[in-house]
């Protein structure tokens, strides 16, 4: 689908930018303004990305007529003003995950966005990943029969450094580890395929890193269906890894980016088929493109009219709350209900 040209401001040109600009120049979009408040690397993104336009001041960077929509980039803990401040200008919001620290600033924020009648997209590009929308689309024909367990995983080693990058070991700036810098996608993939989740029990540790915050965590997860689920995140894995598993009554769906093809896997009996060794399995490859830039698109489609926000500022703030949720119960050791 060909997007109208739209004029962006990033705000926060760190390591996600990257991946914001690479998108909307594919999408089409122009890059019309840059923030950061290092002046250095904001000097080095304008050069880099040919941006005239930049500013070490969001404020600043709001007060620009010609910017229609804006990327918050930011550490976690300033999404929140930052989204309220753009909405209030008039911008529709791209706001980075996790949406904000608190259930109230998400609140907030989503109320600033849908008074000022500007379009509010969380960052869990999960959801636009090919393969989670196909699962979805799968899942709710009944190809899969009833949900009956699923798990979620997402797992990387900062590439192998010996250090966390940036803010995300602070806990005043991040606000948590791996729970929640990866636990907030899995919460809202988790919801995406599996529905509203019930209650949480999580367990978290600091076991390779000199950080305020964990790098490794898991939680068993109740849906309000009735099925149940696990998701499992670290800082401690080796490699990227991306993956879900999926189990229903009929069959199941498996997707593991590890596995390098990125397929997701169906696997089903046709009716009557009782032999262990008769499972049929349909592979859907990957979509031509990957889920950040079609999280991207799919913001400018929302902006345009032709498509609902994939994932909106209540998506945003559910995931939140199923992490807030998970570190209560790592904390006191048992399991915690989710009151929606
Ligand atoms: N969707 C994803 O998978 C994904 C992946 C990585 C990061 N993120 C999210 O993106 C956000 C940024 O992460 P990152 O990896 O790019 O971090 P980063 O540290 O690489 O970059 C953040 C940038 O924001 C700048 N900054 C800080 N406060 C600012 C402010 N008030 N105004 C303007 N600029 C400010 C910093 O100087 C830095 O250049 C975080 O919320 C993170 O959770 C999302």
């Amino acid at each position: 689908m060909t997007q109208p040209a739209r004029r962006i401001g990033i705000i926060g040109t760190g390591g996600i930018a990257l991946e914001h600009v690479a998108a909307y120049r594919l999408a089409g979009a122009e890059i019309v303004a840059l923030c950061d408040v290092d002046a250095a690397t904001l000097a080095e993104r304008q050069e880099r990305w040919g941006v005239p336009v930049g500013t070490t001041s969001a404020a600043e960077l709001l007060a620009l007529a010609e910017v229609e929509a804006v990327s918050v980039c930011t550490p976690n803990a300033s999404h929140h003003p930052i989204t309220v401040a753009a909405a209030r200008a008039g911008k529709h919001v791209l706001c980075e995950k996790p949406i904000s620290l608190g259930l109230d600033e998400a609140r907030e924020m989503i109320a600033a966005c849908a008074d000022a009648g500007v379009v509010l997209q969380v960052g869990h590009h999960m959801r636009s990943w090919s393969a989670a929308t196909k699962a979805r689309e799968l899942i709710e024909r009944g190809a899969i029969g009833r949900v009956t367990y699923a798990r979620f995983r997402q797992a990387h080693d900062w590439g192998g450094a010996t250090k966390v990058r940036g803010v995300f070991g602070s806990l005043a700036d991040s606000g948590g580890g791996t729970l929640l810098d990866n636990g907030c996608h899995l919460f809202d993939l988790a919801r995406y395929l599996g529905g509203d989740v019930r209650d949480v029990y999580a367990r978290t540790a600091t076991l390779k890193y000199d950080i305020e915050v964990e790098d490794t965590a898991s939680a068993s997860l109740g849906f309000v269906s009735g099925a149940i689920g696990a998701i499992e995140v670290a800082w401690t894995a080796t490699g990227w890894q991306e993956a879900f598993w999926v189990y229903g009554t009929e069959g199941s769906l498996e997707c593991d980016n590890l596995a390098r093809t990125g397929d997701l896997v169906h696997r089903f009996r046709r009716p009557g088929q009782r032999d262990w060794g008769t499972t049929e399995v349909e592979r859907h490859p990957p979509g031509a493109l990957g889920a950040r830039a079609q999280h991207i698109a799919n913001f400018l489609a929302a902006i345009d009219g032709s498509c609902d926000v994939v994932c909106t500022g209540t998506d945003g703030l559910e995931a939140v709350r199923l992490v807030l949720a998970a570190y209560e119960s790592a904390e006191r050791g048992t399991a915690v209900s989710v009151a929606g």
